[in-house]
């Protein structure tokens, strides 16, 4: 459609800007293994083409990818259409011998089912020209439950063992791994599992870099109804312990997302399937959408090395463009690189601050200061100013000083005094920009 009125920035821009963001993304995920547990839930969806579809466009961008489906939904119901009794003990299902039946007719059921939408090829489909084997078979060992204060499980089983090696030969030649919740024991017996057991065991098993859990209406908030995005494995035991946790099947899901991540799992996200695209929205835009258990804070400030050289440019250009900052290229970056200090969050660099002493006048030149503008009013400003000024008590500097046209305000915030040219050291003033008129202001430290 045309209109008058031309708008400055088209879809197609749109699309272009968003395609080179998520660039990094992509190279980061090449190589890593996913393993990533549909549940039950949104298998009935209608979204689960377009989840499939997503899950084969990160099997074509090299991503390692072991699915595990749940099926509790789907048992449900054939146990309620047989006429039989659903017991459960601890929110665990006892499986007797006729429900067996019905969860080896669900769970079959399903994985054809899936089978089917990886093999969907046609040529206005966004799977066109995309091959994938679906791989699903006797990957994982179960053990049964056994009796447990006085109730018999029966065929309700634990995971035993996953075979990892079997695994890692699919995956390795390309192909997608799918588990169910059932397993087979040594002794040739079915057994019913819990899918997220499967998919924490699996996930810790095969030393995954991700475990991804996706559930209908999966949301992790506070009290207050606002998305938690980040936790350490000990905040979510924390969340638990209370009462509106304790409710499957989120309790479940945040349960094997925090087993994994205290056992070596870098990272298990829980998403919401309601949103379309959750699952790119999480693994290719900054902040994602979802919640994500992880013991490593994933925000660092450390001095900066040569490849950070590309993310710092990239944070500079805007402010370097509007005048803030001076233009830096990306030679001098290079020669200068260890003189930065950054905040590297998710591989992205979002602040910088850099130190140039003068050491025979005990000083030291604070310059470069950015925070990126999504990630600004939360002190990271403050974080990087105090690491410099850790790093300038270390070489003996007693002073720092900073040249600024519009930001004089934060400065005299964070303790800086106003001061005239004649304060910089002498090396410093012959190079002062007269035309650029900085304002001076120093603090002693
Ligand atoms: C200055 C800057 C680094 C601060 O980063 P930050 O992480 O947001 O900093 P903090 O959270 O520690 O401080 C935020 C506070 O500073 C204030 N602030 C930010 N920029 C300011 C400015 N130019 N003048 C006055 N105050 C400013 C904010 O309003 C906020 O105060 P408030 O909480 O009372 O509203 C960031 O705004 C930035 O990158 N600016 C553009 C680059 C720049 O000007 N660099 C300095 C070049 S010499």
């Amino acid at each position: 459609m045309t209109t008058d009125i031309e708008s400055p920035v088209s879809d197609t821009d749109d699309q272009v800007a968003w395609f080179r963001n998520s660039s990094p993304y992509i190279n980061a995920h090449r190589g890593r293994t996913f393993v990533v547990m549909i549940s039950g839930e949104v298998l009935d969806t209608p979204r689960l083409p377009a989840l499939i579809h997503d899950l084969a466009m990160l099997n074509a961008l090299g991503v390692r990818l072991v699915l595990v489906h749940g099926a509790r939904p789907q048992i449900s119901r054939r146990v309620q259409a047989a006429g039989l009794e659903s017991r459960f003990e601890n929110h665990t299902r006892i499986t007797d011998a006729a429900a067996l039946e019905e969860v080896t007719a669900a769970v079959g059921a399903l994985r054809l089912k899936l089978e089917g939408l990886f093999s969907m090829g046609l040529a206005n489909s966004p799977m066109y020209n995309a091959t994938i084997q679906l791989i699903s078979g006797n990957f994982v060992i179960a053990k049964p439950v056994g009796v447990r204060n006085g109730f018999d499980y029966q065929h309700t089983g634990e995971v035993r063992r996953i075979q990892v090696e079997a695994i890692r030969r699919q995956v390795d030649s390309g192909n997608v791994v799918l588990l169910s919740p059932l397993g087979a024991s040594p002794t040739g017996e079915l057994f019913n599992l819990n899918a997220e057991e499967v998919a924490s065991s699996a996930a810790i098993a095969l030393a995954a870099d991700k475990l991804i859990v996706l559930g209908d209406g999966l949301r992790v908030d506070d009290d207050e109804g606002r998305l938690l995005r980040e936790l350490t494995p000990q905040e979510a035991g924390r969340l638990l312990i209370q009462e509106r946790f304790s409710t499957d099947p989120v309790d479940r899901q945040l349960t094997a997302a925090c087993h994994a991540a205290s056992n070596g799992v870098a990272r298990a996200h829980l998403l919401d399937t309601c949103e379309d695209g959750a699952l790119v929205r999480e693994l290719f835009t900054r902040d994602g959408c979802g919640t994500m258990v992880t013991r490593e804070s994933y925000e660092t400030l450390r001095g900066a090395r040569i490849d950070d050289v590309g993310g710092i440019l990239e944070l500079l250009a805007p402010l370097e463009e509007d005048g803030t900052l001076v233009r830096r290229s990306r030679e001098l970056l290079e020669n200068e690189i260890h003189r930065f200090a950054l905040i590297e969050r998710d591989g992205m660099v979002i602040g910088c601050a850099a130190l140039y002493p003068f050491p025979d006048d005990r000083i030291g030149e604070l310059a470069c200061v950015a925070v990126h503008p999504h990630y600004r009013n939360s002190e990271r400003g403050l974080q990087l100013l105090r690491y410099l000024e850790r790093r300038a008590r270390e070489q003996s500097l007693q002073k720092l000083f900073v040249l600024t046209t519009r930001t004089a305000h934060w400065f005299r915030e964070q303790g800086f005094e106003p001061a005239g040219v004649d304060a910089l050291p002498a090396q410093r003033q012959a190079l002062y920009n007269w035309q650029r008129n900085s304002k001076v202001f120093v603090k002693s430290l």
